[in-house]
């Protein structure tokens, strides 16, 4: 298994370039699929997740061509919609695969989806807004199965702001026969870009305020080209980065607009922040100062996908202070490794407290989760002496190559 060596203490000064987003790519190359044609997307982050979903389309009928971070997606040829198990539980969004498919095929059949262990992971809310578009949906315990026939458009509206949710209803709703009003949906950015590229395929789609989506169906898609846009979390993992090690970085490409909460935080700890023409400058050379409560929620709160890495940053700033997780169930699986570390963190149910002012030691860690494994290499960065962060794979699923990353940013980081 790989690995990754870092030699800690060090401050950053360097400029990166921010690959395409993970997010935003996989829900994208899922939407392809309801256009009998070939789409092009560019950027696309060079990723296991994006991989495997690639290898998803191609076994059931799409041809994909791949050209370094070009991939041409051909669907008009769309036959099977079993859904491989092999990669279905490896990566939980292939969920997100349910509703293009009820809307070309009129089915869908999918083992329960797999993916990072970081707290119960349901899908209930995907498969009650596709009955309510008239799915009928079977779940015999080990799998899932969903035919209809024809998607109607309706009046939705989510129990909880679910971005998985969210992205299955909207491509659901493009091929429905009326008009889907879809309420309190998921407002991060990647529903923005998806909306994007449905709508230049064709699709009708129009925001009417805070959470509220209304989609026009419509009889059929036209291929079109598209750009994968900048990944905010790993620019925020490398913000965080610098705030955690010190130093003064370059990210071009960091996306405006979408890292607002995290922003703000890392400003309150003492960095200062200034957006060039295509890139945030970050710097962080004064005492880091403890961010007091910072609580994880839906877009625009604070994201949970960067709770594990400001974790580094908190442990070692001046002052105590907490995250409260509220997303997920089981996100602190990191706080184990951290504390080997000498972060000294204490949890008590969904917040962990962290005391600050702490001196990591390096030490052999393991990573058990994609943000949870990028937190540890931040936090060998920050750590006195050497620290292997095993089971690296997991960072290469959002990751498209963080020693290199972080190379550019003068860290001392091998990988093997
Ligand atoms: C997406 O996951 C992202 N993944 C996650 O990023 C991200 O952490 C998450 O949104 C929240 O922002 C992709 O976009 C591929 P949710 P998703 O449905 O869609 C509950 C990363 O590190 N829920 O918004 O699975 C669920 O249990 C990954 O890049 C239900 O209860 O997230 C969770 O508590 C990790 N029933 C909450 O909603 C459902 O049917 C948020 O889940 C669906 C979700």
């Amino acid at each position: 298994m790989k690995s990754v060596y870092i030699r800690g203490n060090a401050s950053l000064y360097g400029e990166v370039t921010i690959q395409g987003s993970k997010n935003a790519a996989l829900p994208i190359m899922a939407a392809a699929l309801l256009v009998p044609g070939v789409c092009v997307l560019r950027n696309c982050p060079r990723i296991a997740d994006v991989e495997y979903m690639c290898r998803i389309l191609e076994s059931i009928g799409c041809r994909i061509e791949r050209e370094k971070r070009e991939i041409r997606i051909d669907a008009a040829q769309l036959s099977d919609s079993r859904l491989p198990e092999e990669y279905v539980t490896r990566m939980r969004s292939s969920v997100m695969l349910m509703g293009p498919l009820l809307g070309r095929l009129g089915e869908v059949s999918l083992s329960h989806p797999g993916g990072c262990v970081i707290g119960d992971r349901p899908i209930d809310l995907h498969v009650k807004a596709l009955s309510r578009m008239g799915a009928s949906c079977r779940d015999d315990g080990k799998g899932l199965a969903a035919v209809c026939s024809g998607l109607r458009g309706t009046s939705l509206r989510l129990a909880y702001p679910s971005v998985g949710a969210t992205e299955n209803v909207v491509m659901a709703a493009v091929l429905a026969d009326g008009v889907t009003c879809l309420e309190n949906c998921a407002q991060e950015p990647e529903i923005g870009w998806l909306c994007d590229f449905l709508t230049h395929c064709g699709a009708s789609i129009r925001r009417q305020g805070p959470g509220r989506l209304l989609i026009r169906g419509r009889k059929s898609l036209h291929p079109c080209t598209y750009t994968i846009p900048a990944d905010r979390i790993v620019a925020g993992t490398y913000l965080c980065a610098c705030l955690a090690a010190g130093g003064e970085v370059r990210l071009k490409g960091a996306p405006e607009g979408e890292n607002g909460a995290l922003e703000a935080v890392a400003e309150r700890m003492g960095a200062s922040l200034r957006r060039t023409q295509n890139a945030l400058w970050v710097k962080r050379t004064s005492p880091l100062f403890s961010p007091g409560r910072v609580e994880t929620g839906s877009f625009p709160a604070f994201p949970t996908d960067l709770q594990s890495p400001l974790l580094v940053a908190m442990a070692q700033a001046e002052g105590e202070s907490s995250m409260k997780e509220t997303v997920f169930n089981g996100r602190f699986g990191v706080v184990k490794e951290l504390n080997r570390m000498g972060a000294g963190i204490r949890l008590d149910a969904d917040t962990a407290v962290v005391p600050g002012g702490r001196m990591l030691t390096g030490k052999r860690v393991r990573a058990s989760e994609l943000r949870g494994g990028a937190a540890l290499v931040i936090a060998g960065l920050c750590a006195q002496g050497e620290t292997t962060v095993e089971n690296r794979f997991y960072v290469d699923r959002g990751y498209e190559d963080i020693c290199r990353d972080l190379r550019l940013l003068g860290a001392c980081v091998q990988d093997g």
